[in-house]
């Protein structure tokens, strides 16, 4: 049997079309192969956001390459570097067989047969976002499932190159992804995760106001489907509505991943972010109020243009006052076209790369001691998969989120997977717990 590989960059996004490339490559009877070396089909699926990304996406078809030169492999580029560098890329590595944008993956056999007739490159690109999912040809293997409900982006961040090469906002359909929800729920499926540039605002496009949190609500009463996520959210359009929700819907986990890039308001605005770091403030003050447990995570940009060292201090001030209980930080990267790529006041490297080493030294160590306070406390974590690394564990994630390393030493059954059972917190460890089974052995 034929057998394919996909390579996967960037956000969770490109984790969900992945999946769906999987599925739809099953569906033509094709396999996962074990590792690139054995596959018949190749594909990258790429990742434009920050710096890097073409000569990510060229160093590895060039890995690829000395496999082309020995067998007959279509090797094939998609998601947001294909969209954005199109054509160019045959110029670099002509011996690709297909680029394709992100919302072209439903014509993937097509693609398929055109690349085996016409023997020669296939280029599909596309400027609109769209959704053209066939749910029912979905496989999912693991107890979570990345759900997109919308595509796109409206907002113009001035350093982000998503509105460029992902289009305008555009939702789902509530009925399609309840029917999908239930479907997955059917197959075994327990937490789901609602995935868009900036899910707050679904259904907004069709102007529905709290369409988010109407959905979040109806998926809460799918049979089957034990908890519910969903990601990004932007924090000027979390609304109290959204906020509430935390306080009454038992399945929406306590996390939320709230970026808010810098605590300085003349960043945040030079950003085009259109909030104040008190905006933020208070709204972490409300969602802590509803939901005391919450966990909140963040994404930070340090070194944007005309960043001074006391805006800096703010982005500081602001990580203390809130706590986080753990960031994703980035050095500042020109992205292509967008407005800050043309912006004065230049960062120097070293400032940047001073800048982000103190954000994730402090971040570190405010990770490490909320997992230290977690032990001895008794959490549901939902079980994913045995241990690769540890003969008799199982790793699961509790409710906030966190990666949790259960030793089980009397279960060997791979029953567990997919079930939510309570476990003893022993030791927080710098990026995981490890807990034991409560009534275990
Ligand atoms: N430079 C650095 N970081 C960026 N991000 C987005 N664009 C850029 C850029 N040009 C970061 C933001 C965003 C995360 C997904 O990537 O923090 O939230
Ligand atoms: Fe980019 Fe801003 Fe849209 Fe997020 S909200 S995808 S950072 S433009």
């Amino acid at each position: 049997m034929e057998s394919f590989y996909i390579e996967t960059y960037g956000c969770q996004m490109n984790e969900a079309d992945s999946e769906y490339m999987a599925s739809i490559l099953m569906s033509l009877g094709f396999e996962r192969a074990e590792n690139l070396n054995k596959a018949d089909i190749i594909l990258v699926n790429t990742c434009s956001i920050r710096e890097k990304a073409e000569k990510k996406v060229l160093s590895f078809v060039g890995r690829v390459r000395p496999f082309k030169e020995q067998k007959n492999i279509i090797l094939g580029v998609c998601g947001c570097v294909a969209k954005q560098e199109g054509e160019k890329l045959l110029g670099k590595a002509p011996y690709i067989d297909m680029i394709f944008g992100p919302y072209q993956i439903n014509k993937l056999p097509e693609l398929l047969s055109r690349v085996k007739s016409l023997k020669k490159p296939v280029i599909a690109l596309d400027d609109e976002a769209c959704f053209q999912r066939d749910v029912n040809a979905l496989v999912y293997p693991g107890v979570r499932a990345f759900i997109p409900i919308m595509q796109g982006c409206n907002n113009f961040c001035s350093y982000c190159i998503v509105p460029y090469v992902r289009g305008r906002e555009v939702s789902r359909e509530e009925e399609e992804i309840l029917y999908e929800v239930k479907r997955l729920a059917k197959l075994g499926v327990k937490e789901v995760m609602l995935l868009g540039q900036n899910v707050n605002s679904y259904a907004l496009d069709r102007g529905v106001k709290d369409g988010f949190v109407s959905l979040i609500e109806k998926v809460s009463k799918v049979e089957g489907i034990e908890r519910i996520r969903f990601t990004t959210s932007h924090p000027k359009d979390l609304t109290d509505s959204l906020i509430n929700a935390f306080g009454y819907i038992d399945k929406l986990c306590p996390h939320i991943h709230l970026p808010v890039q810098s605590g300085s308001n003349k960043v945040l605005s030079l950003m085009n972010r259109r909030y104040s770091r008190e905006e933020y403030l208070e709204k972490v003050y409300k969602l802590r109020k509803v939901c005391p447990e919450i966990s909140i995570t963040t994404d930070i940009i340090v070194g944007f243009p005309g960043e001074d060292d006391r805006d800096f201090e703010d982005t500081l001030d602001l990580y203390k006052q809130v706590n986080f209980d753990s960031a994703f930080s980035f050095k500042f990267s020109p992205r292509p076209g967008t407005k800050a790529s043309n912006m004065t006041n230049i960062v120097p490297e070293e400032i940047k790369q001073s800048r982000l080493e103190i954000l994730q030294e402090l971040q570190k160590s405010i990770t490490y001691d909320k997992n230290k306070m977690l032990e001895n406390k008794i959490l549901p974590v939902l079980i994913e998969s045995k241990s690769k690394k540890n003969e008799g564990e199982f790793v699961g994630r509790t409710p906030c989120f966190r990666v949790t390393n259960i030793i089980c030493n009397n279960v060997k059954s791979l029953d567990m997977i997919g079930q939510i059972v309570d476990v003893k917190i022993l030791k927080g460890l710098k990026n995981s717990l490890k807990a034991q089974l409560v009534n275990g052995d």
